[in-house]
């Protein structure tokens, strides 16, 4: 009986601890918190071998990509791999019609073919240190917010100065668990980072927007590029002279593959993560923001869409703006359904009443957080009504290119005061972003776009919060803003480049100041800084004090749970497992995909779907090299780890530290993980690197890219 009972207790531990894949881990503190579980899971190695300041480790392997992405080293020669998503930017840059590297796809087969990129930047961790002592040392509780928020920026600054090496390293320290604690983070920052290859976008981009967020998914989502450095190896503007770089780690490359339950971690830079929310907070996300942004951006794509549809230029034109405002669109549905789903609203309330009873019973825990939850609600209550007008100003009133356009004349406000020379030079700085802003400006769109979403505005946007030129709209036009859109874009001097260009010629401040585009985002300006900016920024303000607060009361609330700080684009570890799950009843999805499933969306009519005639020829003579794994072609797989975005181009590690896969995106019904953490629903994405090594090889033939890498069969 006793026996059976331990058994049963271990089988249900076992369990509890199998599932609990939840967490985005501090790499220097995996050691204290996390490498025992880590390792039961199936880790092999130690913590030191992932994060280590005194000998190589992994961490030196990852960089920061660019401004928002995690790419990896992949070879002693500095060569760097992250998704195509992530290098979509400097593909484009460098393509034109007579090198439309994103249809064709750009691969170098040498050095000397690498393209130099403008802006661009790879971003190493040296060290981080946990510096809440040093940052905290001149705080009480007396202290205001805002003379705390300037004690906090006064000690950040003396870090910087103590750590930077004058210069040498950049230096970032960040709040964590709402400022209870922080972490200082030193990078060196390479500004020399070469374009090396790119599959065509019908490879990088295969499913586009269709399948976003989506599984089953057959995206090969990599770009790659080469760190360069100077003689020394250090960071240096580009230089024909320069080097390529050498790192202290770069990773090994798995043929392996995986299989259901195989222990992942990925390593990498979440973005924003908001986990410790309030059932207040969420109500006002899930119930009040995202319903109105979601409707809001349904109307836009519809738009865009219609006349994308009519024509291949508007197509093309409108495909990165598209792209963007569908991916967040797609997520906050996918974010909304999941919270349904998971009752995240009521989870949250049991929380809070627990809390409340824990509190309840200690005078002095009454004393310190008896009043937070009501607090919280208060603040709520008023904060919506701002969040929400928020909302219309940047996603309905900021959603008119050419009004959007016009914040470019606040630079020349001072024209009439400044030299010839001066003048001269701002006219040609306007003049070559106007070429880029009409070369992908369809007015339809922009006009149809203003006389839908601006009648939203007026009807579910307080009066309070009107732009001035609503009144005008009613005056003159009887409130038709279909009327209003006629007049706008035909006396705007922005509705047309050549008006603009011609306007531009005999620049004057005044006469922008007359201009309906102008007047309107002004209106807008206005409205905004009037009445909302302070608000808001009070609220965030008193919030910023509770959120400080209650995270410090949830951890003496739950003392045995390890808890781990929100997102905040610092280097973190997610671990779990290759796993599989059920979307809706009666469905299963299976935890990866393969080739085949690319061949069977195959549809030369459908834009996302178009395969490249290239790898069909691979997929019938099925020559996929030591590639393939029982003669299939694996392409994406699914896990456990918890990600955000920020995490695209990040490492999937195997349980040796090898690289099995990139990380690129979450699958639909898990992107309230942001929010609340589901161990059945959320999965993320992964290219598995076959494939991408497999579109290196045999698709473009770039031996010599794989002769580099060290592949581990
Ligand atoms: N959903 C992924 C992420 O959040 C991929 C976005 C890029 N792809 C796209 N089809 N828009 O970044
Ligand atoms: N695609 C996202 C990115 O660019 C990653 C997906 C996610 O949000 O988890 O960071």
């Amino acid at each position: 009986m006793k026996k059976i009972s331990i058994i049963l207790i271990a089988v249900l531990l076992s369990s509890i601890v199998s599932k609990a894949d939840e967490g985005m881990w501090i790499p220097m503190l995996l050691k204290k918190y996390n490498i025992e579980d880590m390792q039961k899971k199936g880790f092999k190695l130690t913590a030191e071998d992932i994060y280590s300041v005194n000998k190589s480790s992994l961490k030196d392997a990852i960089v920061i990509f660019g401004r928002g992405c995690t790419g990896e080293i992949i070879s002693d020669e500095g060569l760097l791999i992250t998704n195509h998503h992530c290098g979509y930017s400097q593909i484009q840059s460098h393509s034109s019609v007579d090198h439309d590297y994103l249809t064709d796809g750009f691969w170098a087969y040498n050095k000397s073919e690498e393209l130099v990129n403008q802006g661009l930047s790879a971003t190493f961790l040296i060290r981080m240190e946990d510096v809440t002592k040093y940052v905290l040392d001149e705080i009480s509780d007396n202290l205001t917010e805002r003379e705390r928020k300037d004690k906090i920026k006064t000690a950040f600054a003396k870090l910087e100065k103590e750590n930077s090496e004058e210069g040498k390293y950049k230096i970032v320290t960040k709040p964590f668990f709402y400022g209870n604690e922080y972490y200082m983070f030193v990078y060196q920052e390479y500004t020399d980072v070469r374009l090396v290859g790119a599959p065509p976008s019908a490879i990088g981009k295969f499913g586009g927007d269709t399948d976003n967020w989506m599984w089953p998914r057959h995206t090969g989502d990599f770009s790659m590029f080469r760190i360069y450095a100077d003689k020394d190896n250090n960071p240096a503007k580009f230089s024909k002279d320069n080097v390529p770089y050498k790192p202290k780690r770069s990773l090994d490359i798995s043929l392996k593959g995986v299989k259901k339950g195989d222990f992942t971690f990925v390593f990498g830079y979440p973005g924003t993560t908001m986990e410790y929310l309030t059932s207040y907070a969420v109500k006002m996300i899930s119930g009040v923001e995202n319903p109105h942004k979601i409707n809001l951006r349904d109307k836009r794509l519809a738009i865009m869409r219609a006349e994308m549809d009519k024509s291949t230029k508007v197509r093309i034109q409108y495909s990165t703006k598209y792209a963007r405002v569908a991916n967040a669109w797609k997520k906050w549905i996918g974010e909304n359904r999941g919270l349904m789903k998971l009752n995240a609203i009521e989870k949250k309330q049991n929380l809070e009443s627990e809390f409340t009873t824990w509190v309840n019973t200690d005078v002095n825990r009454t004393k310190e957080y008896g009043t937070l939850l009501n607090q919280y609600k208060d603040i709520y209550s008023e904060l919506s009504e701002y969040k929400l007008a928020q909302d219309y100003v940047f996603e309905a009133a900021f959603a008119t290119e050419i009004v959007m356009f016009t914040r470019n004349f606040n630079a020349l406000a001072n024209y009439d005061n400044i030299s010839k020379e001066q003048q001269a030079k701002a006219i040609e700085r306007l003049r070559k972003s106007s070429d880029g802003f009409y070369k992908d400006f369809y007015m339809p769109i922009d006009k149809k776009t203003f006389s839908t979403l601006m009648p939203l505005y007026k009807k579910n946007i307080d009066a309070k919060y009107h732009p001035k030129f609503f009144s005008v709209v009613d005056k003159k036009y009887k409130g038709d803003f279909n009327k209003y859109a006629e007049f706008l874009f035909s006396k705007s001097v922005l509705a047309n480049k050549e008006k603009f260009n011609t306007f531009l010629d005999k620049f004057s401040y005044k006469k922008a100041l007359k201009d309906p585009a102008f007047i309107i985002y002004n209106d807008i300006k206005d409205v905004y800084l009037k009445e909302l900016n302070d608000k808001i920024i009070e609220l965030n303000d008193k919030l910023s004090l509770l959120n400080r607060k209650y995270m410090k009361a949830l951890m003496e609330f739950q003392k045995d749970k390890i808890f781990y700080p929100d997102a905040n684009f610092t280097l973190r570890v997610a671990f779990g497992q290759v796993d599989d799950y059920f979307p809706k009843d009666g469905v299963k999805y299976d935890y990866y995909t393969t080739l085949d499933g690319i061949i069977e969306k195959d549809d030369p009519e459908i834009y996302d779907y178009r395969v490249p005639e290239k790898l069909k020829e691979l997929y019938n003579a099925k020559d996929y090299g030591r590639y393939a794994e029982n003669g299939k072609m694996h392409v994406c797989f699914t896990a456990s780890n918890h990600t955000t975005g920020g995490n695209s181009g990040s490492p999937v590690l195997n349980a040796n530290g090898e690289l099995i896969g990139l990380n690129f995106d979450r699958n639909w019904e898990g992107t309230m993980s942001d929010i609340m953490y589901d161990p059945d629903q959320c999965r993320n994405i992964t290219l598995d690197i076959r494939y991408a090594l497999f579109i290196i090889d045999k698709f473009a033939g770039a031996k010599n890219l794989i002769d580099e890498m060290n592949i581990v069969e």
